[in-house]
């Protein structure tokens, strides 16, 4: 089942919950007035900027303007798709996720994909894991595959800690054993561990492959890397993306390093699979791989939010340094205060497999604990490339640094760049101009730039007391009233009166997925300071003002034409009745 989520159901669980009891299982509240508060999760702060109104069902962070109501939060503190965020809403109050039937029959590239079928492919993965790591000790081939891995010096106790396994050499061993049915088939095949040529026939996509399952972090298989044993090419193959995996979200050994250290106060980031394992070997249990990729904006963000530590180990050649850099590039949009981030370069032809096992353990940690700190490599990067004693050197370091200084969020962080690279260019760093363009920093800025227009005033308030809808009159033909966000008000008021029981949040929920989401996000949590008893007059005054200055607009630009031209019918019409509706 793949077909959208019926909007009802949306409603209907964003309703049920309480965004208190959902925060606060997660992030500890406290009672401050009507509303609870805490330190924000999205920013780095030591006095609490996150506030959660029980009456909006909605939370928003003073600090950072993060906002939003139980799903948003599920979406960005877990880091959710919208339709997973629903999935784990509906999980939490036992309720099965309905799907409308779209009709189409067609895939999309990642259909949206219902909760049981998740369930049942993690369920099939976890057989596929299990078919490899049997076959690694039954298998024709075993005797030659396990004295590879002995080779390597893994035991058995660390195979299995990493579920290492083995690919037959066969076209149809997966298929014969797991896939037995059509459904299964195409399953395997959705999950690409089955593949199938031009003319139909399936077959196993991995063999004669050492197997390396990689799970995610909640420790579900979603995926393989297999590597020969011999000198076949590719040397690695992996699944591509499917519905269950993204390769950007992943990393190889995560959730072994979280279930080997309790407190994880360290991550180091390496290449290759064999680097995490030959490591965990050797007692250095808490590396991670990235899947083939350059380490990503989402691992960077994932890291830093479950260790204080992240140290990037690439070999010492071209491709490492470029390596290095770019996993640089992306933590700087996520380098928070009180994370440290630092760089380490192994000596020509070594790995971190060849490295710990010729220097062993302790040495290797030795090493790790000279890693450069962010700011010793940052500035390395460019000294080594250009020459800094000279005009165009300095102009070209201070153009290059600017704009990945520009996007850290941490204030240490950035002040402490820019300290550097005033020196480094012979310049006072007050005199360097930062664009403003952190993200926290970014929404601080639109925060006090966001004025309360009486436009916004009107659907503020509307959004936030919907049973204001019915203090002023329904008018239709408004909705084409040349007056920004008129239109808007209009789309909420027609909401309201279809479904006078409509919630605060589900209302505000209607509009994700339109372009004015985040602008009426930004009106629901804006504090109005009107007293209950005072809210009536106030809504329906500032709808009059609205009201008539549009009229009044309209009633000149009929007065214009009549001097000029003939008024017809119709207008003559409109004229008398904006006449008389202003005189009201
Ligand atoms: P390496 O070539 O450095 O291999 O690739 P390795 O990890 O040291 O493995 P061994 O020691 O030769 O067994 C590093 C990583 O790059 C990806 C894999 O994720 C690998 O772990 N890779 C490499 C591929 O995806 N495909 C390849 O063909 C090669
Ligand atoms: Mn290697």
């Amino acid at each position: 089942m793949t077909g959208r989520i019926p909007k009802g159901f949306i409603d209907d669980v964003v309703a049920r919950t309480d965004i208190i009891d959902l925060i606060d299982a997660k992030v500890p509240l406290k009672k401050a007035g009507k509303n609870y508060q805490a330190c924000c999760p999205f920013h780095n702060e030591k006095s609490p900027s996150f506030s959660v109104s029980p009456e909006k069902q909605f939370y928003h962070c003073f600090g950072c303007g993060a906002h939003g109501n139980a799903i948003s939060f599920l979406m960005e503190y877990e880091q959710l798709e919208f339709v997973e965020a629903i999935e784990e809403l509906a999980r939490l109050h036992s309720i099965d996720v309905p799907r409308e039937d779209n009709g189409t029959g067609k895939q999309k590239k990642y259909p949206t994909v219902s909760r049981e079928q998740k369930q049942s492919d993690y369920e099939l993965m976890e057989l596929a894991a299990k078919f490899f790591q049997h076959n690694l000790k039954h298998d024709q081939n075993s005797k030659a595959v396990i004295d590879y891995l002995k080779n390597r010096n893994l035991s058995g106790e660390i195979c299995q800690r990493y579920g290492i396994g083995y690919a037959p050499d066969s076209w149809d061993s997966i298929l014969k054993s797991i896939g037995k049915t059509k459904a299964q088939q195409q399953q395997l095949l959705d999950l690409k561990v089955l593949n199938q040529n031009d003319s139909g026939r399936t077959y196993d996509f991995f063999r004669k492959r050492v197997m390396f399952p990689i799970r995610d972090k909640r420790g579900r298989v979603v995926g393989f890397g297999g590597r020969v044993i011999d000198d076949g090419t590719p040397k690695y193959l992996n699944s591509p993306e499917t519905r269950i995996f993204h390769k950007g979200n992943e990393l190889y050994g995560f959730y072994q390093a979280k279930q080997a250290n309790q407190n994880l106060e360290r991550v180091l980031i390496v290449e290759g699979y064999m680097d995490v394992v030959s490591l965990a070997q050797q007692g250095i249990s808490y590396a991670v791989a990235a899947l083939g990729t350059a380490t990503t904006p989402e691992h960077m963000q994932l890291l830093f939010r479950s260790t204080r530590q992240v140290i990037c180990c690439y070999d010492g050649d071209r491709a490492g340094r470029d390596a290095a850099w770019r996993a640089l590039e992306n933590a700087m949009p996520h380098l928070k205060d009180g994370v440290d981030l630092r760089f380490t370069f192994l000596p020509d032809g070594e790995d971190p497999d060849t490295m710990v096992q010729k220097e062993g353990k302790e040495a290797f940690e030795v090493r790790l604990g000279e890693a450069k700190p962010l700011l010793d490599y940052f500035f390395e990067h460019f000294v080594n490339a250009l020459d800094i004693t000279s005009d165009a050197g300095k102009s070209a370091l201070l153009s290059q640094a600017k704009p990945l200084i520009e996007v850290v969020p941490s204030d240490y962080y950035k002040e402490a760049l820019l300290a550097k690279l005033a020196r480094l260019i012979g310049r006072d760093a007050d005199k360097i101009k930062l664009a403003n363009r952190s993200p926290i920093a970014e929404v601080k800025r639109q925060q006090t730039e966001f004025q309360i227009t009486p436009m916004r005033r009107a659907i503020g308030l509307l959004l936030q007391h919907p049973n204001l809808a019915k203090e002023v009159p329904f008018i239709p033909a408004l909705a084409n009233a040349e007056m920004p966000g008129f239109a808007t008000f209009i789309a909420i008021q027609k909401l309201i009166l279809d479904e006078p029981e409509i919630k605060q949040s589900v209302l505000l929920e209607r509009f994700r997925s339109q372009k004015e989401y985040s602008f009426l996000a930004r009106l629901f949590s804006w504090e109005h300071q009107i007293d209950d008893e005072n809210l009536i007059q106030e809504f329906a005054e500032t709808f009059k003002s609205l009201q008539d200055s549009y009229l009044e607009k309209r009633l000149e630009a009929l007065l214009i034409k009549g001097k000029t031209g003939q008024l017809d019918k119709q207008e003559q019409i409109e004229y008398v009745a904006l006449m008389s509706a202003l005189k009201s």
